[in-house]
């Protein structure tokens, strides 16, 4: 083994501090380790020698490796013994005075080619670098927790890092085994900015009582793949910790609609009901365990009044199929008649609306969610509007559980969950394509790795079709007249082409 960087300094061995240097130490790198209070770092190489001693229990490392990785662990007692490092990288804590006062101190006592990192989150590199007398010698370097199983490390470039020291911190996360990917000093670098739209869209749509907590969870489980609803995943993280990001993104891009948070977790944060860690969240939990509440039942209904399907509903040709293979009587004249339950299918647009530009009678019109293939999802999603009749939306809902899949009913809204939380993420990713925060290669693998969707924001916008996503911005953001939704430039000008060709731009 021969890193690049032969002797590396970690200052801070918390959480983040302790699994960098395991990474360091298992790229070949002499690690020395420091912490301002004493014991931290003696604690941190222990916990670390039993992690590597587990790994030989497990047939997963020699012996011999083990006590050579443990050896080149090294605690040390003072700042100025990381002299002879190569590369520091601090993970202290999170105040720009605190780690500006550190790196000023390394720049004097460190070699002028060696590299300082720092691993923060929120601040700006340039920031932390600016009072140094070589801040070019300074990068980003911003792990995710756990270091060892999130296996993707932003390199971030403040105004004046030297791109050399950005290609060695590439170099280096490749020998242990991580996924380096490239942004610009910009708020939340990428994981943080880019996903900025799935928590604060389902917020809005909560908060517009559109649907409960847990329903926004199951549909963009069921519809989108994500492994966790939105609630779960703010649950797990708790809002003392995301509420704060939310609103420290906001305010760094100067109000920006697209990011405003939600007074819903305001209060929740002010009223100590921040997730799974207090037992009291989203969800309520007992030992651990959600107790989620349990799915509406499909009601029962005597008899399915004959079908008549808008002419201006997406994908109409699917939803005959469908309908067909669900038994339904259906009308195809141009008019439904008297007793016809109407179905639209809006991308964007409110049942409502549809239902008064389209002249049909509220009181019998149904929504469905048809921005996605029905075979590939594993829920339906209807909407009401004000006036439908109970009768027919349980018709609806029960015609289109004929089959066995699940069927969620939402109140109108524009844009049903899905489209709307979709839609959002896709903008926003199209605008770091757009400010060019990072190549549009490194967003889609950032966001896999960082954030765990199923799949990178641009492929979720060719899933759905990027123009079904601009079709619904547009009616949410033009017709309805929100910024929150306005269009990133870059989306309205490739949109039409398709997001992943855009990839090879990187
Ligand atoms: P932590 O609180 O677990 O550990 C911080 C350690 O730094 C403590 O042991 C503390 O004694 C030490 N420390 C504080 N000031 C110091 C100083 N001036 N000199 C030397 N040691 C000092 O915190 P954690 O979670 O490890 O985070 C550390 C940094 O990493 C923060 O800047 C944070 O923003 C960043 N970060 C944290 C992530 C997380 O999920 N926890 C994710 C990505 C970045």
């Amino acid at each position: 083994m021969n890193p690049t960087f032969q002797t590396v300094g970690i200052v801070g061995a918390g959480a983040m501090g302790r699994g960098i240097a395991q990474m360091a130490a298992q790229a070949g790198s002499t690690v020395f380790l420091f912490d301002l209070q004493p014991g931290a770092a003696d604690a941190a190489r222990q916990s670390l020698a039993d992690t590597w001693q587990k790994l030989v229990d497990k047939n997963k490392l020699e012996a011999t490796q083990r006590a050579a990785l443990v050896e080149r662990l090294r605690v040390v007692g003072d700042l100025a013994s990381l002299a002879p490092c190569d590369l520091v990288v601090e993970a202290i804590v999170e105040r720009i005075e605190v780690k500006q006062k550190l790196f000023g101190e390394l720049e004097c006592l460190l070699a002028d080619s060696a590299v300082l990192a720092t691993n923060t989150s929120s601040l700006s590199v340039t920031a932390i670098g600016a009072s140094l007398k070589r801040p070019g010698r300074l990068a980003g370097f911003h792990f995710f927790n756990p270091v060892p199983l999130m296996r993707v490390v932003e390199v971030i470039a403040g105004l004046k890092t030297e791109i050399v020291v950005c290609q060695q911190l590439t170099a280096y996360a490749r020998e242990f085994g991580h996924t380096p990917v490239s942004a610009q000093d910009t708020p939340g670098f990428i994981v943080n900015h880019a996903g900025r739209g799935y928590g604060t869209e389902a917020l809005r749509v909560a908060g517009e009582r559109v649907a409960d907590f847990a329903t926004i969870d199951r549909i963009l489980k069921d519809q989108m793949g994500f492994r966790l609803g939105p609630f779960e995943l703010m649950d797990l993280t708790a809002l003392d910790v995301s509420h704060p990001v939310m609103e420290s993104i906001y305010r760094q891009y100067y109000d920006e609609p697209r990011y405003r948070p939600s007074v819903i977790t305001a209060q929740r944060l002010a009223g100590g009901v921040v997730g799974k860690k207090v037992g009291d969240g989203f969800y309520a939990y007992e030992n651990g365990v959600a107790k989620v509440p349990p799915e509406p039942p499909v009601p029962d209904v005597s008899s399915t009044p004959p079908v008549w399907v808008s002419p201006k509903a997406a994908r109409r040709a699917e939803i005959y199929q469908l309908l067909k293979n669900l038994g339904a009587s259906i009308e195809t004249a141009q008019m439904p008649s008297a007793n016809a339950l109407i179905l639209v299918a809006p991308l964007g647009l409110d049942v409502t609306t549809l239902a008064a530009v389209e002249r049909l009678d509220p009181t019998r019109t149904v929504g469905i969610d048809m921005m996605l293939e029905d075979a590939a999802t594993k829920r339906r999603v209807l909407a009401t509007n004000p006036a439908t009749r109970p009768d027919m939306r349980d018709a609806a809902h029960a015609l289109f559980a004929r089959d066995g899949k699940a069927v969620s009913v939402v109140k109108d809204s524009g844009g049903f969950v899905t489209q709307r939380v979709v839609a959002t993420i896709v903008n926003i990713a199209a605008d770091m394509c757009q400010q060019g925060i990072c190549s549009p290669k490194d967003l889609e693998i950032a966001v896999t790795l960082g954030l765990g969707y199923p799949m990178g924001p641009l492929a979720m916008g060719d899933k759905v079709g990027p123009t079904n996503v601009l079709e619904i911005l547009f009616n949410m953001g033009t017709v309805y007249g929100d910024p929150r939704y306005r269009p990133s430039p870059w989306l309205r000008r490739r949109g039409a082409l398709g997001l992943s060709l855009m990839h090879e731009e990187a």
